[in-house]
């Protein structure tokens, strides 16, 4: 099993460091466009492979992609993180003109490959993935509501001051501030409904503290997170090459789902070694159903933008 990662700021090798240590795939291949600088992340992360215990061989390249070819899953991170006060759509200028030069690069090099996209702003990348390489939908992936689903939980447990373990819930939509839909009414702690423990207010507040997650942390480290983001790709990519199975929100590219159409969007899907191998359809409540006509309307508006 071969892994690109494309990309290799922080985000980039936290998914290189979070697949090696995992212990899944034969290779992962780290390619950058700073000279040198993914040669040096690879050998860094190489150099705990006997303290971490794994047998993953990492290695470096500047801007090559002939040394991705043959890549089973692809993981597109390029481009730039956004800064305090920024939204995930202000990063789309410089973004699209990388993410259509890198998924070319991709698929020219490895046809079969899986595409996983995290550059922001991520639905849209996702989109424009699909508009660059024309892959089969099952083929593309954008990696948003994994990471947004583990924010949300976190604050589940945060309130209900409970083990993470304890905890089970899912954010769809959009991948933005004002996109994300944290789906309290289906929430758990061990098997029970979060509202049975939470009241009203409080489950508001957890709901908006998961939608501005990402952007509490970029004020914080003043660029985006990379440890939450890194174990989310790795958790998805894990799924894919280990054919698990597992259900989690990703950007899929949707036809009539949810009532959507040509639109890439986080809803439930079942992740396997063809990639996304069913896209599951949520009895949604009224609410829900209108927050993520709202939330198509916004990945829209940012779409028209790459036109
Ligand atoms: C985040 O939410 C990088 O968009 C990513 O942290």
């Amino acid at each position: 099993m071969k892994i690109t990662v494309v990309g290799a700021g922080a985000v980039g090798a936290s998914c290189a460091e979070y697949i090696a240590i995992k212990n899944f795939a034969s290779e992962v291949v780290l390619l950058d466009i700073k000279e040198g600088f993914a040669e040096g992340k690879a050998m860094d992360l190489m150099q705990t492979a006997t303290l971490n215990g794994f047998d993953t061989k990492i290695t470096g390249v500047t801007n090559d992609y002939r040394a991705t070819a043959g890549s089973d899953i692809c993981v597109i991170t390029s481009g730039i993180p956004r800064k305090p006060g920024m939204t995930r759509e202000e990063l789309i200028g410089i973004n699209a003109g990388i993410v259509q030069n890198v998924s070319a690069a991709l698929i020219e090099q490895s046809p079969e490959t899986i595409l996983v996209v995290v550059s922001n702003p991520m639905d849209t990348m996702t989109y424009l993935a699909h508009k660059v390489t024309g892959l089969p939908k099952n083929r593309i992936i954008g990696m948003g509501g994994a990471l947004d689903s583990a924010r949300f939980k976190y604050r589940l447990a945060e309130a209900l001051d409970a083990p993470s373990s304890d905890i089970d819930g899912m954010v769809i939509g959009g991948h933005s501030d004002t996109g994300m839909i944290p789906l309290t009414r289906l929430a758990t702690r061990s098997s029970v409904p979060v509202s049975e423990f939470l009241s009203t207010e409080r489950l508001d507040e957890v709901r908006e503290a998961t939608k501005v997650g990402g952007a509490t942390l970029t004020k914080l480290l003043g660029t985006s997170a990379w440890y939450a983001p890194g174990a989310a790709v790795s958790t998805l990519v894990q799924s894919i090459a280990c054919d698990q199975k597992k259900m989690m929100p990703c950007s899929a590219l949707l036809s009539g789902e949810y009532g959507l159409d040509d639109i890439c969007i986080g809803v439930p899907v079942i992740l396997g070694r063809n990639g996304i191998e069913k896209i599951v359809e949520l009895d949604l409540d009224e609410k829900e159903r209108t927050h993520l006509a709202e939330s198509a309307e916004g990945v829209r508006k940012t779409n028209d933008l790459l036109a």
